[in-house]
């Protein structure tokens, strides 16, 4: 297998982490190239559950250099915070882990700035951010004269200055805009870039080089996407997005390395759709399945512990992230979470009044207004956790991965029965990557 990427099809938390675990034992280097800590990965190896925000999951494999890329906008204290966190639990990655010196910083008055902004939007026009201080750090990265970046920590000798000087015209921008500024506290940002430089410094190198040359000496790079395509900056469902290119076609921007060195792109799915947020959702269950589907499926978030909202599979939206991606393959995951279900609906298509369409509009009004067209399936009572091949799924289950691979249009390749890395049945070449799966363990 070439160099691989791992992204979700969806709106986030599609299962990506337990994806990207189980291919990095298979990798030289695991990528981040998009969105910052807004991202959460849950690993779960053996009974220990591993959340990840910043650090790619490959992290807990001693044998892969997780790289953080200059797509990546990366909250110095929280990742800080998540690599004490692994120390505490006896994996140090140490000098495995590089920060591209490109990358930005994301910083508090960035967080601030998220939740000023959603605090004041209109209700309809709040996006449900993260609050993470992920769009801010995007803007200021555009608009330049105000961005923050690695590189900056090891060569701007007059860069607590220049903080000192961003921080005022935020704090001015703040009070016209808002009426306040949020607490800005300048000395703690000014401690907080202190804090990156001393504890950071030593990962901070041109990523971007070290790829190119791994890419030329042959090693393997797998780049793990964050968020998911329906949630892309340009492609998703604006402006109920994030504010990253988060689908392979994020790869030349986000991590320096030509996608067409890619040369397998496995979209993660979930057997049913979900969102964290506001925005569109055709396929929503507003009703006691959707609430059934939370609950069996553990629908809270990983990053803010919102409760996600629930519904069938959209075979409509993932066929469009799917053709946006390029997909070779998907991996579907929470197979398990439908047992039980007397059937299990499938959206085949959009009704807006008296049209059926299958693709996404672009306007918000007119996603709003779909009907979804759902075709149920017969659905399966028997507890999939303990099945490891596909030929042993119950005939529904069988013809439900069937139905969801031609309505896609790429093979289903990986199958999560529960939530434990063994949990998992691998199908086709990606079995040769995977390999035995039990005997995988972490750094
Ligand atoms: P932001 O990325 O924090 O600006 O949030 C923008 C939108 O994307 C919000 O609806 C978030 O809930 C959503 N979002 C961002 N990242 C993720 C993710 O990794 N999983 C699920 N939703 C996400």
């Amino acid at each position: 297998m070439g160099h691989t990427c791992v992204f979700g099809l969806g709106w986030g938390d599609e299962g990506k982490g337990k994806v990207v675990d189980l291919l990095c034992p298979a990798f030289d280097y695991v990528v981040r190239f998009n969105g910052g800590a807004n991202a959460g990965h849950t690993v779960c190896v053996g009974e220990e559950r591993f959340a990840l925000h910043l650090l790619p999951a490959g992290i807990l494999h001693e044998s892969a250099t997780a790289v953080i890329g200059p797509g990546v906008v990366v909250d110095p204290i929280k990742l800080i915070e998540e690599l004490d966190g692994l120390i505490e639990r006896g994996i140090d990655p140490g000098s495995r882990l590089k920060i591209s010196e490109r990358a930005h910083l994301v910083l508090s008055y960035h967080k601030i700035e998220d939740q000023l902004s959603e605090q004041a939007a209109s209700s309809g026009k709040k996006i449900g951010t993260t609050a993470r201080g992920i769009g801010p750090c995007y803007a200021d990265k555009m608009r330049r004269s105000s961005a923050v970046r690695f590189v900056d920590l090891v060569h701007d000798a007059s860069l607590l200055d220049r903080i000192e000087q961003i921080v005022e015209q935020k704090r001015k921008m703040f009070i016209a805009l808002y009426g306040e500024d949020g607490e800005l506290d300048v000395e703690a940002v000014v401690a907080d870039v202190v804090r990156a430089k001393n504890r950071l410094v030593s990962n901070i190198c041109d990523t971007t080089s070290l790829l190119h040359r791994a890419v030329e000496d042959g090693q393997s790079i797998l780049f793990e996407g964050a968020n998911g395509v329906l949630l892309d900056i340009d492609h998703g469902t604006y402006p109920f997005v994030t504010s990253s290119s988060t689908g392979p076609h994020g790869i030349g921007v986000g991590a320096g390395v030509s996608p067409h060195v890619v040369t397998t792109r496995i979209g993660a799915a979930k057997a049913y759709s979900t969102r964290v947020g506001a925005g569109p959702f055709m396929s929503e269950l507003n009703d006691a399945t959707g609430d059934r589907i939370r609950i069996a499926g553990h629908e809270f978030g990983t990053t803010t512990g919102r409760p996600r909202r629930c519904g069938w599979f959209d075979a409509v939206a993932c066929r469009y992230a799917a053709k946006l991606a390029g997909l070779t393959d998907i991996a579907l995951l929470h197979l398990d979470t439908l047992s039980g279900f007397e059937e299990v609906g499938v959206c085949t298509g959009y009704r807006i009044g008296d049209r059926t369409i299958h693709t996404m509009p672009a306007d918000i009004s007119s996603c709003e207004q779909v009907e979804p067209i759902i075709e149920f399936l017969p659905g399966w009572s028997e507890d999939l956790q303990e099945i490891r091949a596909f030929d042993d799924l119950p005939q529904n289950a069988r013809d439900y991965v069937a139905r969801v691979e031609s309505l896609v249009g790429s093979p289903v390749s990986l199958i999560g029965v529960g939530p434990k890395r063994s949990q998992t049945i691998v199908r086709g070449d990606l079995k040769n990557v995977v390999g035995d799966i039990s005997m995988s363990a972490p750094a």
